[in-house]
């Protein structure tokens, strides 16, 4: 039987549809999920295949080294690492998490890769580390590193730390980097999940800032099949690029969640936008495509339908997660962005019209100055009460 293959950071959203996907198309696969159940690890993520015989969980630490050397010294085929702090929002709030688990673990696993010649290790970081895009273009794997936010860098950082270890070292190591990913099993502090549960509640979608911010989305399940063939095919030392080639403006995404969920523009909230957020990103997955044969299969609207049902569907997954810890960080990121004083959507979604907005809102000091695009404001047709004060 073969040696298992070690996925980090398994519990959280995709790590457990990769351990899904593989026990799905792989008979012979022997798994260790090794996650050490932060905030956003979650057992019911896998509650499904738990007594599956190719499937063992330990809870462990990546940034612990004797855990890790531990389960390294075992023997194992490969170590898949996706456990990381994975929210740019929590990153801003403090950084410290990041820099441990995401630089200091990967260092630790990279360490006992070698250690216990582990012949094959998959890194999973982020369109994120490349920066921000203007209007056109696409980033490639040529495309030099330029982190914005401390989660980015703490990504790059371990990007760099890999590719150190292979040309040091000779580890056999490969890094992907995907765009946003979207499906089942997604914690929602992320914009897609958040929204769904809000608009399935009733409840006002916080868009930051104008709403114009561009994402790559992808579905989950075609990131873990890009991952299944790097992990296998990919060719040591390098990075394999994966993205959805399905862009759009946040505010877009909004507005087609509104028509499928059947829900009014009212409850979009314009609030005080991320600080340092980047304003598009875009994956040239050219070469995962010529080299490997992979391509994104699954049409984003109907990607969409699916994974609002899915949520909609289980109320007690959302049940388990709205509890006080969850509730606590969504007051403290939007208890007073969301308050009555953030604008509703008072004009269609169209770029010409968020300008008027985002004119409005500037003339309403929502935002930061050094942000604002679009024409000058006109007189701004404000209630006095609370003027001059910012709406987060
Ligand atoms: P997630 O936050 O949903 O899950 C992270 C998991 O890692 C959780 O189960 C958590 O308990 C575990 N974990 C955190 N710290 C750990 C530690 N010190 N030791 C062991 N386990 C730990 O994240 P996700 O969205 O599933 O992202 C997985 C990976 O993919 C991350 O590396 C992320 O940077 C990358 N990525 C995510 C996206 C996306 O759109 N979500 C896109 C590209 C890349
Ligand atoms: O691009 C890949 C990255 O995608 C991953 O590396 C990260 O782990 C993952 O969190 C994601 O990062 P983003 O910052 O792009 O995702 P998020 O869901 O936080 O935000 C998506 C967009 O929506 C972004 O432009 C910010 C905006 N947004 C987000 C939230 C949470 C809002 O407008 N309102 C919100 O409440």
């Amino acid at each position: 039987m073969m040696l298992p293959v070690l996925v980090t950071g398994g519990c959280g959203f995709i790590g457990s549809n990769f351990i899904r996907y593989l026990l799905e198309t792989d008979p012979d696969i022997s798994i260790v999920n090794f996650d050490c159940l932060t905030y956003a690890g979650n057992l019911d993520n896998l509650s499904d295949v738990a007594r599956d015989p190719r499937y063992r969980f330990l809870r462990g630490d990546i940034a612990d080294r004797r855990a890790v050397r531990e389960v390294a010294e075992t023997g194992l085929s490969t170590i898949i690492n996706f456990a990381a702090e994975s929210h740019v929002d929590r990153s801003i709030h403090d950084s410290s998490p990041f820099i441990r688990t995401n630089i200091l673990g990967t260092q630790i696993l990279l360490d006992a890769a070698r250690e216990f010649n582990v012949p094959r290790y998959l890194q999973i970081s982020t369109d994120e580390v490349y920066g921000s895009l203007g209007p056109t273009g696409a980033f490639t794997e040529a495309t030099p590193l330029a982190p914005n936010s401390p989660y980015s860098a703490s990504k790059a950082a371990a990007d760099m730390l890999v590719r150190s270890y292979v040309h040091t070292f000779g580890l056999p190591a490969v890094i992907t980097r995907c765009s946003n990913n979207y499906g089942p099993y997604q914690f929602p502090e992320k914009m897609l999940p958040l929204f769904i549960m809000n608009l399935l509640r009733d409840e006002p979608v916080p868009v930051y800032g104008d709403g114009l911010n561009v994402r790559d989305w992808i579905h989950v399940r075609d990131h873990c099949a890009a991952i299944d063939r790097v992990w296998r095919e990919g060719r040591v030392g390098e990075v394999y690029n994966i993205g959805g080639r399905c862009e759009r403006t946040n505010l877009d995404l909004t507005n087609t969640l509104l028509e499928i969920i059947a829900k009014p523009r009212s409850l979009i909230r314009f609030v005080r936008d991320r600080p340092g957020h980047d304003r598009r990103y875009a994956m040239d997955s050219t070469k995962i495509e010529q080299e490997l044969g992979w391509r994104p299969r699954i049409p984003f609207e109907e990607g969409l339908r699916e994974t609002i049902h899915w949520y909609e569907s289980r109320p007690e997954w959302v049940a388990n997660i709205r509890t006080g810890v969850y509730l606590k960080y969504y007051e403290r990121q939007y208890g007073r962005r969301l308050s009555d004083r953030a604008p509703k959507m008072k004009f269609s979604g169209s770029p010409a019209n968020a300008k008027r907005r985002h004119a409005n809102a500037k003339s309403r000091r929502e935002l930061p100055k050094s942000k604002v695009r679009g024409p000058k404001p006109k007189r701004p047709k404000v209630r006095r009460a609370g003027a001059g004060r910012r709406a987060g």
